[in-house]
């Protein structure tokens, strides 16, 4: 176990890492908005681009309370997340897949950011800043329910119009009976996807 001041050391490094972090997200964001297909999926870029605007002014808020100056420190981890996402994203050709690839990186990113503030919040909380870690807390909470909502817009129908985009480009090749038997089986599947999406949306509205 770290003592005490090796351990606020490190929570200032970790807040240095975040508050990085999330300026490149806020660079990151507004592009992947343009390169939405689905109005759903694009709202959702555009809402957590305010929130991460709002996680900025809460690690601002938290380096005042610590009494540090505000300055990040390159966040590597988020560098390379965002470099893969990007990369991943210009490969995809189809809108329904591209969609699918951005869902994929964006929870990347949320799970890197649920991990930052959830370690940041145990040690700001371990050593006793008690409003530095409700802070940090509100801002881990936000990030989960943005996880869940992209889990959401995946199970409705972004994945499944993938996999349609799929199909199609199987049923070019395979002739008119593999056509038909495509056609077939990809309604019902859609069918299934909504229903798990209406599923996901009553048992959060609970
Ligand atoms: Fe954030
Ligand atoms: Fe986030």
């Amino acid at each position: 176990m770290p003592n005490t001041d090796s351990l606020e050391a490190l929570l200032h490094e970790e807040l240095k890492d975040i508050y990085d972090a999330e300026k490149q997200l806020t660079k990151a964001l507004p592009k992947l908005a343009k390169k939405a297909t689905s109005p759903e999926l694009k709202q959702a870029m555009v809402d957590h681009l305010r929130q991460t605007e709002q996680h900025i002014d809460r690690i601002e808020q938290v380096f005042e309370q610590l009494q540090l100056p505000a300055r990040g420190k390159k966040c590597v981890g988020m560098q390379n997340l965002i470099k893969e996402g990007e990369e991943m994203i210009s490969e995809a050709e189809e809108d329904a897949t591209r969609d699918a690839v951005m869902i994929a990186s964006a929870q990347k990113v949320e799970h890197y950011e649920i991990a930052a503030y959830g370690t940041a919040r145990t040690w700001a909380t371990v050593l006793g800043h008690d409003e530095v870690a409700s802070l940090l807390e509100e801002t881990l909470e936000e990030e989960k329910e943005t996880d869940m909502k992209l889990t959401g817009i995946a199970e409705s129908y972004v994945n499944q119009a993938a996999a349609d985009e799929e199909d199609e480009e199987e049923m070019s090749g395979r002739g008119r009976q593999g056509q038909a038997r495509a056609v077939r089986g990809a309604a019902p599947r859609r069918q299934q996807a909504a229903d798990r999406g209406r599923k996901t949306t009553r048992s959060k509205s609970r």
